[in-house]
């Protein structure tokens, strides 16, 4: 499948996500498994968008995110919410766009490349957060509110959206 992941890093981010959202929600079709969810959609948001680590933190105790499905290199296993851009995302449950990572006081670095950054809370069906979408880029500002818009549609996968 990897072969066939499109490359759309030049078209219009709108376009981008909303073909991705289609193809993931295809590849996805009769799958009721969150990993194997996590699974595709990093590899498809990776390879498609070019980025430098795309990722989840799963929720595994009330406090603490520990690595999930992921492409790129190696992560950080466990951080503590609260900590870092993925565990104020997590003890805020609300997405987090980081222009410059330099300037997120606390911010963890796991690939020192990694120049900013997007955490995107994911819920389930009852609404409880189950982990959160960590996206980074070597780039200084590469996600804006179409970066957002554009992931929380495509996990709300997880809540049942377009699950079957
Ligand atoms: N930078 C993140 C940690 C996870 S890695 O980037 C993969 C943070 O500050 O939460």
């Amino acid at each position: 499948m990897a072969e066939s992941i499109p490359d759309l890093r030049r078209d219009p981010k709108d376009r981008a996500y909303a073909q991705l959202h289609a193809y993931i929600l295809q590849v996805l079709a009769g799958i009721d498994d969150d990993v194997a969810g996590m699974a595709t959609m990093s590899a498809f948001l990776h390879h498609a968008l070019g980025f430098l680590w795309t990722g989840f933190y799963r929720v595994v105790s009330p406090n603490l995110l520990r690595v999930g499905p992921y492409q790129g290199s190696l992560g950080c296993l466990d951080i503590t919410f609260g900590r870092g851009v993925c565990g104020t995302a997590a003890a805020e449950r609300r997405t987090i766009v980081v222009p410059d990572v330099d300037r997120f006081p606390g911010h963890i670095t796991c690939d020192s490349r990694s120049k900013s950054e997007i955490v995107v809370p994911v819920f389930n069906a009852n609404g409880t957060l189950i982990a959160v979408l960590d996206i980074d880029s070597d780039r200084r500002a590469a996600f804006d509110d179409q970066d957002a818009e554009g992931l929380e549609r495509i996990v709300r996968w997880f809540a049942g959206v377009g699950r079957s």
